[in-house]
C-alpha cells in the first residue's frame, strides 16, 4: 500500500494549488518544499511569493506612490513639503506582506488536509520519493501519483557572474537597502522593466542593456512602441542590440563592457548590476536513477498537453514544463492535474493565458498580436481606443495608452486584446473571459460597461473594430 495518494514536490504557485485541490478531492496528500530565504527561514510559496510576483508588486506600488506624490499631487492641488523615501520602511512593508502571504499558504494546505513538509524531494523509480528534511533526516515515501512542480531559477550570464552584492539577480534587486545611484540592468524583459521602473522612480539612473534589436518582441509591436516612448520619457535608458562582454567589480563599482555593434566596445559604470535575462527550469537533484522522466534539451521536464510525463502517474506543472513561466499558468496546470488524478474533467486553455507587465503604464494582453494574426493570413479588423478619450482616465490623470482589439473579418471572433494604460492588468480579465467564451467583437459591443470606467475603453475598441466608436472619431 502507498503512503500517499499524491506527493507534490514544490510548494510554489503550481505545486501548492495542486496539493490543495488534491486535498479538496479527498486524496491523501503531502507537499514537499525546500525554499530557504536569505535569513535561512523555510517558507512555502516558491519564487512567486518569496522572490517574485508579490515582493515586486509591493515595491512597484510603493515606488509608484512616491513618484505620484512628487510629480502628480500638485496637479490635483495637493500641496506637500519635500517628499522623501524611507527605503527601510518600504522594504519592511514588502517583507510583512510576503511573511503574511507565505504563512497563510501553510494554513491553506492544513485546511485542505494536506501534510506540508519542508526539505528536498527526489523522485525515485516506482513512484517513491526520497525526502531529506532541512535537519538532514531522510525518509522514503511511496505514492500512487507524483506531481513535479520544482519551478525555475534565474539564467546565469557567463560574462556577468553574480557576486551577491554588486552584481545580483532579480531576488537581489528586490532586496536593495538603499537606492543605487546608478543601476545597470541586463535584459529588457519583464523583470528588467518592472525592477528597472522601481529603482528609477526612487531616483536611480537606470541603463538597460538588451541583446535583441527589437523591444519586447513577445508583445504586439504597436504596444511595444508606445511602451518604449513612455519608458524613455520616464528616464529608463534602454539600449537595444547590445552584447555584454564582461562585468567586473572594482572598488565598489561595477564596470560593464558591452558592444552595440557600432564600435568594438563601450563601457558603463554602475553601483549595482541586475542580471535578468530569463529563467530556466529548476530540476537539480530532482530525479533519481531510472524514473523514466525525460528532461528535454532546454532543461524542461517533458510533458504532454495534460501535463503527464509519460511515466505512469507522474505529472509535472508550472515553470519546470513548457509554456510561459507565469504563476497563473502554473496554478491552472496544478489544479487541472489534481482534478485529473481524481478522475474529474480538467482543461487548461493555453490560448487564453493573459500576460501583464506591471510598469506604469501597465501592459497587458491575451491572444494573438497583430503581427501573429497578420502572419496567419486570416483577414482581420482592428479597433483602437486611446485612454485620452476616456473620462475616467482623464479624471485619474492616467490618460496614456490605448486598448486594442483584433477580430476576425469572417466570423467576428476576438483574436487578441492588447492594452497599455492604467490598470491594464485588471482590464484584461474581461477580454480573457470573452475569449474563453468564444465571444465576438459584437458581443463586447453589446455588453453594457459602467460609466465612467476604464473598462469603457475595451467596449469602445470593440466598437471601433467596426468603425462604430462613439467617444472618438472613426477613421
Ligand atoms: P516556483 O515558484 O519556482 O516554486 C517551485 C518551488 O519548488 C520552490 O519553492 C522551490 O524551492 C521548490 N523546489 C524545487 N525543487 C525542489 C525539490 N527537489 N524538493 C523540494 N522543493 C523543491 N509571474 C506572474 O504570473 N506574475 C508576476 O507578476 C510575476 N512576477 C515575477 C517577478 C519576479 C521578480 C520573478 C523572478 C518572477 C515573477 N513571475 C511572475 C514568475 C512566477 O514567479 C513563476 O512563474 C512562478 O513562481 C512559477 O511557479 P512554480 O510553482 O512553477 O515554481
Ligand atoms: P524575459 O524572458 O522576460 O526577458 C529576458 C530579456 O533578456 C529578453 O528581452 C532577452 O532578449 C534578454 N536577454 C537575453 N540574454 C541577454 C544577454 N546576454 N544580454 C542582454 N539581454 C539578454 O525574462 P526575465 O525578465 O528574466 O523574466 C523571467 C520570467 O519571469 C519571464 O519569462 C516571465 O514569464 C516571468 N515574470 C513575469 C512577470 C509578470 O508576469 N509580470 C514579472 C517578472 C517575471
Amino acid at each position: 500500500m502507498s503512503d500517499y495518494d499524491v506527493i507534490v514536490i514544490g510548494g510554489g504557485p503550481a505545486g501548492y494549488p495542486a496539493a490543495i485541490r488534491a486535498g479538496q478531492n479527498r486524496l491523501k496528500v503531502v507537499c514537499i518544499d525546500e525554499w530557504r530565504n536569505y535569513d535561512g527561514s523555510a517558507t512555502f510559496g516558491g519564487t512567486c511569493l518569496n522572490a517574485g510576483c508579490i515582493p515586486s508588486k509591493a515595491l512597484l506600488e510603493s515606488s509608484e506612490l512616491f513618484h505620484r506624490a512628487q510629480a502628480e499631487f500638485s496637479v490635483h492641488g495637493i500641496k506637500t513639503g519635500p517628499v522623501a523615501m524611507d527605503v527601510a520602511a518600504m522594504q519592511r512593508r514588502k517583507a510583512g506582506i510576503v511573511r503574511n502571504m507565505t504563512g497563510s499558504i501553510v494554513q491553506l494546505l492544513k485546511a485542505a488536509g494536506v501534510t506540508a513538509v519542508q526539505g528536498h524531494g527526489k523522485l525515485l523509480a516506482g513512484r517513491k520519493v526520497e525526502f531529506t528534511a532541512h535537519d538532514g533526516s531522510v525518509m522514503t515515501f511511496s505514492s500512487k501519483h507524483v506531481v513535479l512542480a520544482s519551478g525555475s531559477q534565474p539564467m546565469p550570464l557567463k560574462t556577468a557572474a553574480l557576486d551577491g552584492t554588486h552584481i545580483v539577480d532579480s531576488w537581489g534587486a528586490l532586496e536593495f537597502d538603499a537606492v543605487p545611484k546608478r543601476l545597470g540592468v541586463i535584459g529588457a524583459g519583464v523583470i528588467g522593466l518592472e525592477l528597472g521602473s522601481v529603482w528609477r522612480r526612487l531616483g536611480a539612473d537606470v541603463v538597460v542593456l538588451e541583446a535583441m534589436p527589437t523591444f519586447l518582441p513577445i508583445a504586439d509591436q504597436q504596444l511595444a512602441k508606445e511602451a518604449m516612448k513612455h519608458f524613455r520619457r520616464q528616464g529608463l535608458d534602454i539600449r537595444l542590440g547590445t552584447k555584454v562582454l564582461g562585468a567586473t567589480v572594482t572598488q565598489g563599482e561595477v564596470w560593464v563592457n558591452y558592444s552595440d555593434g557600432t564600435v568594438a566596445s563601450q563601457s558603463l559604470t554602475v553601483d549595482k548590476l541586475v542580471v535578468c535575462i530569463g529563467r530556466r527550469p529548476h530540476t537539480a537533484d530532482l530525479l533519481g536513477e531510472g524514473t523514466g522522466v525525460v528532461i528535454d534539451d532546454r532543461g524542461l521536464i517533458k510533458v504532454n498537453d495534460h501535463c503527464h510525463t509519460g511515466v505512469e502517474n507522474v505529472w509535472a506543472v508550472g515553470d519546470c514544463v513548457r509554456g510561459p513561466m507565469l504563476a497563473h499558468k502554473g496554478k491552472e496546470e496544478g489544479i487541472a492535474v489534481a482534478d485529473r488524478i481524481a478522475g474529474l474533467y480538467a482543461h487548461v486553455n493555453y490560448e487564453t493565458i493573459p500576460s501583464v507587465i506591471y510598469t506604469a503604464p501597465e501592459i497587458a494582453w491575451v491572444g494573438q498580436t497583430e503581427e501573429q494574426v497578420k502572419a496567419s493570413g486570416r483577414p482581420y479588423k482592428v479597433g483602437c481606443f486611446p485612454f485620452i478619450a476616456s473620462g475616467r482616465a482623464r479624471a485619474m490623470e492616467s490618460s496614456q495608452g490605448f486598448a486594442k482589439l483584433l477580430a476576425a473579418r469572417d466570423d467576428d471572433q476576438i483574436l487578441g486584446v492588447h492594452i497599455i494604460g492604467s490598470m491594464a492588468g485588471e482590464l484584461i480579465a474581461e477580454a480573457v473571459l470573452a475569449m474563453e467564451y468564444s465571444a465576438s467583437a459584437e458581443d463586447l459591443q453589446r455588453t453594457i460597461h459602467a460609466h465612467p470606467t476604464l473598462s469603457e475603453a475595451l467596449h469602445e475598441a470593440a466598437l471601433a473594430a467596426d468603425k462604430r466608436a462613439i467617444d472618438m472619431p472613426n477613421r
